[in-house]
Parts: structure tokens; sequence; C-alpha cells
């Protein structure tokens, strides 16, 4: 087997806090292969952000951060400052939710995307200007000639989104960590965006982690997916096999609450009960138990992410993980009889499309 592009081993990511410790991230391991697209999801809270954050060594002082981020072999936790430097905005770029935390507001958008070439490349600045010029109309800048003299905010939101993507994927970055890239925007600029990072990663190979808690943006754009609840990883696997075939009740209850289709066409919207965990005081056993529709006493006990298909590496975090797509077929018919006819979010391993 080649060497990952990425692997996270046992990352754990705590902030001291006047009101305790903040357990972000709790024992993480994962991988992205050359070229491929993971999407992470989950609620708000989850430890996306950090997990990411803590990828680029973008986390502020006060966090701890523990485990292993091997980047092409190279550690990262490692890595001094300047060698860290070296890699931002060169093989390893992040796009961020919010443009403006990329983009200076003072400068050019051309200005600030030759900067980023010139940081990386021994290139002149007309040739740079040039790169510069073919990447905005890449990320589909209209008129990128006259609009690469602009100011940020002479950019629209989508725009600006785009301007970020181009800067991000200048250097043609290997792993391009895409955090929320579009929830700001409307629906249609979101599918555009998508669009262009699509785009970029066909003309470029880079491999892309996307940050959501968007499952709909996820269908049809990310080979794997892995879902985080409280700091941990809850599922993961190819994306078809989770949206079909879901062995976690958390995952089920994050389709059911989306409002677009995945998986089901008849569906009805049904948020998750509860709230997220207190990531201070974990609850005993399984985080999600609280909230979940078919904990027993074993869930008292925290389970283990295990493999429940060894040839998809389909993992899952959930004591019933087996009896789920039975215990998914009672409860719908149950709520059918009860409340006639609604259909039960994404029944596990029904295959249904
Ligand atoms: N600097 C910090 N100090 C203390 N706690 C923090 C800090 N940064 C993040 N956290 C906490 O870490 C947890 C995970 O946050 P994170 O931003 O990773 O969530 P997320 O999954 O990205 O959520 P969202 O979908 O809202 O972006 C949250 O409880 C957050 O309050
Ligand atoms: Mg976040």
């Amino acid at each position: 087997m080649t060497t990952p592009l990425l692997e996270v081993d046992d990352l754990r990511v705590t902030f001291r806090t006047d009101d305790g410790d903040v357990r972000a991230v709790q024992g993480l391991s994962f991988t992205v292969a050359e070229g491929e697209t993971l999407a992470v999801v989950g609620e708000s809270g989850s430890g996306k952000t950090v997990a990411a954050l803590a990828i680029m060594r973008l986390l502020p002082r006060t966090a701890r951060v523990e485990g292993t981020i091997r980047f092409r072999g190279t550690s990262l936790l490692d890595l001094d400052e300047d060698g860290m430097r070296d890699l931002q905005g060169d093989d390893l770029a992040m796009i961020f939710q919010d443009p403006m935390t990329a983009l200076n507001p003072v400068f050019t958008v051309g200005d600030q995307i030759v900067e980023a070439i010139r940081t990386h490349r021994d290139v002149t600045e007309s040739a740079a200007r040039a790169r510069a010029t073919e990447l905005l109309d890449l990320v589909g800048i209209p008129e990128p000639k006259q609009r690469i003299d602009n100011y940020p905010h002479e950019f629209s939101g989508g725009m600006r989104q785009r301007a970020m993507i181009a800067m991000g994927i200048a250097n043609e970055p290997k792993l391009l960590i895409a955090d929320e890239p579009t929830t700001a925007l409307d629906v249609t600029v979101q599918a555009q965006v998508m669009e262009v990072v699509r785009t970029v990663q066909e003309a470029t190979g880079t491999a892309v982690m996307l940050v959501t808690h968007d499952l709909g943006l996820v269908a049809g754009t990310a080979d794997r997916i892995q879902v985080m609840y409280g700091g941990r990883l809850f599922e993961a696997g190819p994306t078809d096999t989770v949206f079909y075939g879901s062995r976690n009740p958390y995952t089920l209850g994050l389709m059911a609450s989306i409002p677009s289709a995945v998986g089901r066409t008849a569906r009805r919207l049904e948020p998750i009960p509860g709230s997220p965990p207190s990531l201070i005081a974990l609850p005993e056993g399984c985080a999600f138990s609280p909230r979940c529709a078919f904990a027993t006493e074993a869930c008292r006990d925290e389970p283990e992410l295990r493999v429940v298909d060894a040839a998809s590496g389909h993992a899952t975090r959930c004591h019933r993980a087996e009896e789920l797509p039975d215990l998914v077929a009672a409860r719908a018919t149950a709520t059918a009889g009860s409340e006639g006819g609604a259909a039960e979010p994404g029944a596990a391993g029904d295959g249904a499309a």
C-alpha cells in the first residue's frame, strides 16, 4: 500500500478554559489519499474546524494538540515554524467559511494572489500576475483581467469565495482543506462554488477535505465521508455506503434533519432531539446515547469505532450496528402505524435510491 497523503492518528485537542478543559477533538484517526475528496460532517461544535485547524497548525496557543499528523510522511506537529510556513499555502492549503479571514481588505485581490504565488515560487511579478488572472478565470470570475485589480469589498460574497479558492489553489496544493466554503452563500452560488472546487480538483489532482454540516452538499461530491460527534469519529466509509447503509443512529439522525432528499425521496424533516454534549463533561458511555432512540443498557459503556465491512472500510461507533437496519425498519413500521405513513430516514442497508 502507498503512504496516504494525510495520516491523522489519535489526534486530541484540548482547550484550557476557566470552566475546565474543553476536549474538542478526542482520539481522531483518519487518512486522506491523493486526489480523493473526504467530507467531514457533524453538528455544530463536533470538532470539525478544530481538527482542520490542528492539521494546518493554526490553532491558538491555548490549544493542547496531541497525537500524530503526517502529511506526505512528514510529522506536522514536529515541524518548526519555518517548515510549516513552507507548507502552508503551498502543498497544504485551507479555505474558510468567511473569505474575509483570508483576504486582506487593504490589498487588491490580484496582489494577494500574486503574493501567495511568489511566497512559494521563484517567478517574476508579471508571470505571477498572468497566473493569477488564469486562476480567477478558472474559478469563474468574469473579466478577470479587469477584476484582478479590484479590492475584496468590490466583489460579491460568492466572488470573494471564488477569489479565496483561487488563492488557496494558486500553488496547486496536494491537499485543500475547505471549511464550510459555501454556508454563507445562497444555494445557487453554493452549487457554483462546489463546481469550482470540482473543476480545480480535476485540473490539478488536489485532494479535498470538505468540512461541512450540509450532508446535501456531500452527495455527489465526496468519495468518502466521516461523521463527527462530540469531538469523536462516529462513522466513516464510502459516501454511498454511509448514505444508503449507515450503521449509526447519529448519522441517520443527521440525514433525517436535512431538507435535501438524500438517499430517499419521501422524507420527513425531523431534527435530532436534544443537543450536542458538553465537551467539558461528556456523558458516560456513548456520547450520543442521551439523544438516541435505540440506546440500551449496553450504551453505558462507550463503544469503540469498529469496522463493520472490511472491504469498504465502513466503520461505526455503535454497539447496535448489526441490528440497526432491523431496528430502523421496526420503528418505521410503528411510526407509519401511528402517524399514517411517514417514511423513516435512511433505513440502513435497504439500498433505496
Ligand atoms: N479557542 C477555543 N477555546 C475554547 N474552546 C474552543 C476554542 N475553539 C473551539 N472551541 C470549542 O471546540 C468545540 C469544537 O468546535 P469546532 O469549531 O471545531 O466545531 P465545528 O464542528 O467546526 O462546528 P461548526 O459546524 O459550528 O463550525 C466547540 O465546543 C468549541 O466551543
Ligand atoms: Mg466549524
